[in-house]
């Protein structure tokens, strides 16, 4: 949430700036801002409240003057609403000072009260005010920005990633970082900070992770880095492996668009290379394979659309690897004195990497001793440095708020991680590895059918239901996280009510929800799996049936049985009954994405969301 951009090098900085923010937008969207030390030496600042859109009006209409060191932010409102005194960055000595912040400050208010104390005056309603004036105030003190906040960030309780730009010192940013991200990016005489490499990737894809509690100074083509305490850091470097196009919308109509047609891809960059021989090697977990021979338990540790994508996997890990898994929400983990030992396998799961309920609930899991594993599609990101092993989903940005293609390849790298272990405790049977393998690797193909043959009578279906008021999901067995997942997804871009359901649950109390007409989707399992269960999700159709409801029924080609039960079928390529989510997903992706924009609603920015939850 919010997302941050710092620049010093020989360019006018303002244009670095706005493209960065652009770039991160997805992370915030409520204000956007920018300070500039101009040429003549004096900061410069323009702010507005809403989309970056009306910043750049504001830099049209009253524009700085060249100057090459500056910050910029897009916010997520935290601590005061959405308006253009609330937007950042905040000033602080007599306006030479500018902060912008991503985080919470949580002792802001006795924070605020000693300032007001001493008489200074606030303008915003933001935590955010709080940092800038006590580092104005350590700055009056030694004239010496970094020695500034090595005197304050210790003051300050929650999280923060907050940079800082003073009028005294052009040619210089300063920034630190606490349970935030923060990743500096190294170019020819120029150095950036960012929230993620998002925010340079189009100027440089060398990059350098600022650790946990660290304070960076940059200067055009150097870097220094400190911990809290001022001792030297050597930071860890790294090069992004995607390209500026890769995170461009690229002619289609929003990045969701691009996004889910990037599913077979993300599935197969995620596989490739981890099939040797036909059999399932990931090279990042080899250094694991001892642990896993003496592990009892999983615990799946995720939020939203990742935690789906965790319930999922349980069923191949407990399948598959023969070992008990619990699939929990991070932020109901970490508070409820959770039990996890040494022979505990602690798997994260996190696009961003940054998600500040996963990330606190990994680092108490580790705190207990477990061993941590991440499956994350953001290089340099948090998570996976706090973790003990990664395994990167190559899925590519992920730009669109609702998570698409990420889903699909987090599923794929669990299912890599079951097989591997799998084959490490001998659990697996080389049959049953030869085939998991063979149908990891057609999966990419099966998507990509979907796409070709379904989407647009999808989008049809999406259309005509503009103006649905509810939309129910049944799923069973790994259809059930789906179910799940298509309810998130709906709920998320159209403002629709939408639930998903265990169809087996439904006669426990929601089907008192089925009405005349109530549009319900079902993910009917292959008959060629186990037949029972297919018959019972058709019984179960049967009865909402009964009870007026109109039926979409996902269900696998030549699979004539759905034919009486559903008003509608969406078909999905046969595939093994675990292997069957990663396609019956991608038509609800479809779906969701098809009514917002029939709703004419902004599919790619979902009001009061913003993509990396850094905040609790
Ligand atoms: C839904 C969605 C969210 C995220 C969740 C976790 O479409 O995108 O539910 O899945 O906020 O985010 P990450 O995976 O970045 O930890």
């Amino acid at each position: 949430m919010c997302g941050i951009v710092g620049y010093v090098g020989p360019r006018d900085s303002q244009d670095i700036l706005v493209s960065g923010l652009a770039r991160l937008e997805y992370r915030g969207y409520d204000s956007a801002g920018i300070a500039v030390i101009d040429d003549g030496g004096s900061l410069a600042v323009r702010k507005r409240s809403g989309k970056l859109a009306r910043l750049r009006e504001a830099l049209e209409t009253d524009p700085i003057g060249r100057g090459t060191t500056g910050i910029g932010h897009t916010r997520w409102a935290t601590h005061g609403g959405p308006t253009d005194q609330n937007a950042h960055p905040h000033l602080a000595d007599d306006d030479r000072l500018a902060v912008i912040h991503n985080g919470i400050i949580e002792n802001f208010a006795s924070l605020r009260s000693e300032l007001v104390g001493e008489g200074i005056t606030f303008v915003s309603d933001t935590d955010t005010e709080v940092a800038a004036h006590l580092l104005a105030r350590a700055y009056r003190e030694s004239g010496d920005l970094v020695a500034a906040f090595r005197a304050v960030v210790d003051r300050l309780e929650g999280a923060f990633t907050l940079l800082a730009a003073h009028e005294d010192h052009p040619g210089l940013v300063v920034g630190a970082r606490r349970n935030s991200p923060l990743v500096i990016g190294l170019g020819e005489g120029e150095t950036f900070l960012g929230s993620d490499v998002a925010a340079f990737v189009e100027h440089t894809r060398r990059a350098l992770a600022v650790g946990q509690d660290e304070i960076v100074a940059i200067r055009p083509g150097v870097v220094e880095v400190t911990d809290f305490a001022g001792n030297a850091v050597e930071p860890q470097p790294f090069e992004v492996s995607w390209d500026a196009a890769a995170a461009d919308k690229g002619g289609w109509s929003s990045f969701m668009a691009k996004e889910v047609s990037e599913e077979p891809e993300a599935v197969a960059n995620t596989v490739r290379g981890r099939i040797q021989d036909g059999e399932i090697r990931v090279p990042e977990l080899e250094g694991l394979d001892d642990f896993f021979r003496g592990i009892d338990r999983v615990v799946v540790l995720a939020c939203g659309t990742a935690y789906y994508s965790g319930l999922v996997g349980k069923y191949a890990l407990e399948k598959w690897a023969r070992i008990p898994v619990d699939v929990e929400l991070a932020h109901e983990f970490r508070y409820r004195e959770p039990i996890v030992s040494e022979s505990t396998l602690v798997v994260s799961i996190s696009q961003s990497g940054e998600t500040m309920d996963t990330l606190m609930a990994v680092k108490e899991a580790a705190r207990l001793g477990a061993k941590t594993l991440s499956i994350c599609n953001t290089q340099g990101s948090t998570i996976p440095r706090e973790s003990d092993a990664v395994v990167y989903t190559h899925a590519g940005p992920e730009v669109a708020v609702a998570s698409t293609k990420a889903f699909v390849a987090q599923i794929t790298a669990l299912y890599l991680l079951a097989l591997h272990v799998g084959r490490v405790r001998r659990s697996l049977p080389d049959e049953v590895s030869a085939d998991a393998t063979e149908q990891l690797a057609a999966l990419p193909e099966k998507i990509q059918w979907i796409l070709d043959n379904e989407q647009e009578r999808t989008e049809q279906l999406a259309h005509w239901m503009a103006d649905t008021r509810s939309v129910l999901f049944l799923g069973r067995h790994v259809g059930y996280p789906i179910a799940l997942e298509g309810a998130l997804k709906l709920k998320e871009i159209s403002y629709i009510h939408a639930e998903g359901f265990a169809a087996g649950e439904l006669k426990h109390g929601p089907i008192a929800l089925i009405e005349p007409g109530q549009p319900v989707f079902v993910v009917v399992p292959s008959p060629r799996g186990s037949i029972t269960m297919h018959q019972k999700v058709i019984s179960n159709i049967e009865e909402i049936r009964a009870r007026g409801a109109r039926i979409i029924a996902i269900a696998e080609q030549g699979d004539s049985a759905v034919l009486p039960s559903a008003d509608e079928v969406l078909r999905i390529p046969l595939a093994s009954p675990l292997f069957e989510p990663l396609l019956a997903v991608v038509p609800l992706h479809i779906f969701a994405m098809g009514l917002a924009t029939a709703k004419g609603l902004d599919v790619d920015q979902p009001r009061n969301l913003a993509k990396s939850v850094t905040v609790e």
